[in-house]
């Protein structure tokens, strides 16, 4: 339930003709029945009439609890990356400057409204999630899957060949649209995304930014500000979504039900190396502690009882997988070309399993339909047979 606070403001602006003078038809998105997507926003859809478009307008909720000085900063940072992915491909795109709206209201006893300021802005609007490759797995072939991971990577990759690192990749912060008659993934939500060269907003951070469940253990060390980890920590989010493409279960609740002892490693680990005063000491200690308390980690593995894995590519996104999501960001894949190489690799892998299997039905159809005209054949003549015989006096 919405905070009375946030009530109002989403009245008010669904009340609006026009917002803004140019935005209209606001319709709540984020918020459906019980369910928030998205902790520190409200989003609406609305329609752009200067541009004549949808758009998502994001207002930064006014819940008095989330007036958090930090996050705010991240509102407005946000707002600043995505004007610096201005026109570049598979990035959501800025469709206004960063706006005000002044939620007025009249009080008894106030001789004038007083003023409660929300900040928004709008970005262009992705129509479809893609949730439904995750939740109904069983329903989406192998195939499909692996293509939208390949979107996925190529989504982010866009974001790392800028310098800009999300630190929240998860379903809910990304979407597709079609452009020019092919679909395209698109990373929405940069709020805690950071840019290579900006400085982190607090001097240090001990816990992941984002309100993440996919974090990698070195954000939970102190190290979550750290730019040189950031894109390691990215692949670690993109690893676990792999994995939860081909099983039910989420990645960290998996890692902990394989590792009981998981969180009292991390735990350690923070101890040792969140004391650090600056990042140098910290990433030194890194390298002493964790090579100790991560080793001998049970890794996750897809197995063809518990996925939706094609037995034929189980080893294959298995490693990948294994690979991505190493708890030690130094032993992680780095190159997302050669993720999307071993995805294309399990693509083809099943497209062979699926032409072959093609092959030998048209074979084994072949085959029938030959014996099929033998057997026609081999009675036709036995049918014409005393015909041809001569006849005995
Ligand atoms: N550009 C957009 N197009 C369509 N839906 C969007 C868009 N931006 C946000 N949303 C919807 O609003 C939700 C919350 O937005 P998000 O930017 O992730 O906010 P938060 O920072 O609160 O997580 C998203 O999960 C999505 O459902
Ligand atoms: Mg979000």
């Amino acid at each position: 339930m919405l905070h009375a606070n946030s009530q109002l403001l989403v009245d008010t602006l669904v009340g609006l003709p026009l917002l803004n003078g140019r935005y209209s038809g606001l319709e709540l998105v984020n918020v459906v029945g019980n369910d928030k997507r998205g902790f520190f926003s409200l989003v609406f859809k609305a329609h752009d009439e200067l541009e004549d478009r949808a758009v998502a307008l994001k207002f930064f909720d006014i819940d008095p609890q989330k007036q958090n000085r930090y996050r705010i900063l991240c509102f407005e940072r946000e707002h600043q990356i995505l004007v610096l992915l201005r026109g570049a491909s598979r990035c959501l795109q800025v469709m206004s400057d960063f706006m005000v709206f002044n939620l007025e209201i009249n009080l008894p006893g106030q001789s004038n409204p007083i003023v409660i300021p929300a900040p928004y802005f709008a970005t262009a609007w992705l129509d479809d999630d893609i949730d439904d490759y995750f939740n109904q797995q069983e329903a989406v072939d192998a195939i499909s899957k692996l293509k939208l991971f390949n979107d996925v990577v190529l989504a982010v990759e866009s974001l790392h060949s800028r310098s800009i690192f999300h630190r929240d990749v998860k379903v809910d912060n990304l979407r597709q649209q079609r452009s020019n008659g092919r679909r395209e993934v698109v990373a929405i939500d940069l709020g805690t995304a950071a840019r290579c060269d900006s400085p982190p907003m607090l001097p240090a951070y001990g816990q992941p930014v984002g309100l993440l469940s996919y974090s990698a253990p070195e954000t939970f060390c102190g190290l979550a500000g750290n730019r040189s980890i950031a894109p390691s920590t990215d692949m670690y989010a993109l690893g676990c979504m792999l994995f939860e493409l081909f099983h039910p279960d989420d990645f960290p609740s998996a890692l902990r039900f394989a590792n009981a002892d998981f969180d009292l490693r991390v735990s350690a680990l923070q101890s040792r190396i969140g004391a650090g005063t600056h990042d140098g000491e910290r990433m030194e200690a890194w390298d002493i502690e964790a090579p100790r308390l991560l080793n001998g980690l049970t890794a996750i593995r897809l197995s063809s009882e518990s996925s939706s894995a094609p037995s034929a590519i189980i080893d294959i996104v298995s490693d990948l997988i294994l690979e991505m999501t190493r708890a030690n960001f130094r032993s992680r894949e780095k190159s997302f070309a050669r993720v999307r190489k071993r995805i294309w690799c399990a693509i083809r892998i099943l497209e062979n399993v699926a032409l072959a299997r093609r092959r030998s039905q048209i074979a084994a159809a072949r085959r029938q339909a030959r014996n099929e005209k033998a057997r026609t054949r081999a009675l036709r003549n036995a049918s014409r047979l005393p015909s041809i015989a001569p006849e005995v006096a």
